[in-house]
């Protein structure tokens, strides 16, 4: 059984996934049974009654409340059960989890940790994504695999120019620029400098294609593997703040030990909202995401075959730097967490 990060904030879902109905995600092996109170703010119990263990997520939300679909036992957001069809006062010892949950950034942030511990200045910063012309646009891909290896693939963009050949591949100029990874507390950088090259894609439609750039990728982590990428461009020389840039979303949360939900969200190079360059730009998200690195990771995922990733003594490139980081981050975390806590 995989260990996973407990005094966390894992992403469980987009905001607008949970609305009226009542929404079921798994998340680090746990069922998580996610909907929305009579004022709107978010709640999340474990989606498991405590009789017979029907998932709540099939039946029905009254109120703040919801009704298991198998024998009718009634629970508030609080997890208390307050009602059953079969007594004056609900059974002892019926209560189900609750989860800490907080909104930030249209994204559902769940803390898997002690209730008492859950601190939302914790969850990361992906306020760059809010653009004034609008919500970015996002998805999540469904991946068979377990989440470091899609942290690995991130935390190393070398693999663009050979896995996007269909999408962002531009031409060599991963190879003509630095990478830099560094540690800034419990955040890691990965980041790629490559001064004078082709406009990059992402400058379509806003720099003329013959245009020569300085060229960034900057990679932000944070645990478990909640990733912000700011894809920027500037004319050669000038300074970064004059630049053509967006940010792009790429959160991991482990379903369980083998699979997990890739949360990714891309703003805009332009300052509106087009439906023509919505639509392409979705599309170039879902051949690169879906089309070109979810059969990789969940090709070399299912090549270890369960196999440990350490003890079959991976070759290090120096490129992968940030990966094998942010394993070494996780499990000194681990450890620590698994300190027993002074009385
Ligand atoms: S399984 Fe929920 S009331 Fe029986
Ligand atoms: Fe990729």
């Amino acid at each position: 059984m995989a260990a996973f990060l407990r005094n966390c904030w894992y992403m469980a879902a987009w905001s607008d996934e949970v609305g009226d109905a009542l929404f079921r995600r798994r998340i680090i092996g746990e069922p998580i049974l996610l909907y929305r109170k009579t004022d709107g703010e978010v709640a999340a119990l474990t989606d498991r009654c405590s009789h017979r263990f029907a998932p709540l997520s099939m039946g029905e939300l009254q109120g703040d409340c919801v009704r298991c679909p198998y024998h009718g036992l009634v629970f508030d957001n609080a997890g208390t059960c307050i009602a059953s069809p079969f007594s004056e006062s609900p059974p002892k010892g019926a209560a189900i989890r609750a989860w800490p949950v907080e909104e930030r950034h249209g994204a559902v942030w769940l803390w898997a940790g002690e209730a008492s511990a859950a601190d939302p200045s914790q969850i990361p910063d992906f306020s760059a994504l809010a653009r004034p012309c609008g919500p970015p646009l996002a998805g999540m891909m469904p991946m068979n695999a377990g989440y470091e290896f899609g942290t690995d693939n991130l935390m190393d963009l070398s693999h663009i120019e050979f896995v996007h050949k269909g999408s962002f591949a531009g031409a060599g100029v991963i190879f003509a620029g630095r990478h830099r990874v560094r540690q800034d507390g419990e955040t890691l950088h990965s980041d790629w400098w490559m001064p004078d090259v082709a406009a990059p894609a992402h400058t379509l439609g806003v720099y003329p294609p013959e245009m020569r750039c300085d060229h960034w990728l900057d990679m932000r982590w944070n645990a478990p593997a909640a990733m912000l990428l700011e894809v920027g461009a500037t004319p050669t020389g000038a300074p970064r703040d004059q630049g053509c840039i967006v940010w792009q979303a790429h959160i991991l949360t482990p379903e369980n030990e083998t699979t997990t939900h890739y949360f990714w969200a891309t703003t805009r190079a332009a300052d509106h909202v087009d439906p023509q360059g919505d639509a392409f730009l979705r599309g170039l998200m879902q051949q690169a995401f879906e089309g070109e690195d979810k059969p990789i990771i969940e090709a070399a995922f299912a090549n270890l075959d369960g196999g440990d990733f350490w003890s079959q003594r991976p070759v290090a490139l120096g490129i992968d730097a940030g990966g094998t980081r942010a394993r070494r981050m996780i499990e000194a975390m681990l450890r620590r967490e698994r300190q027993p806590q002074p009385a």
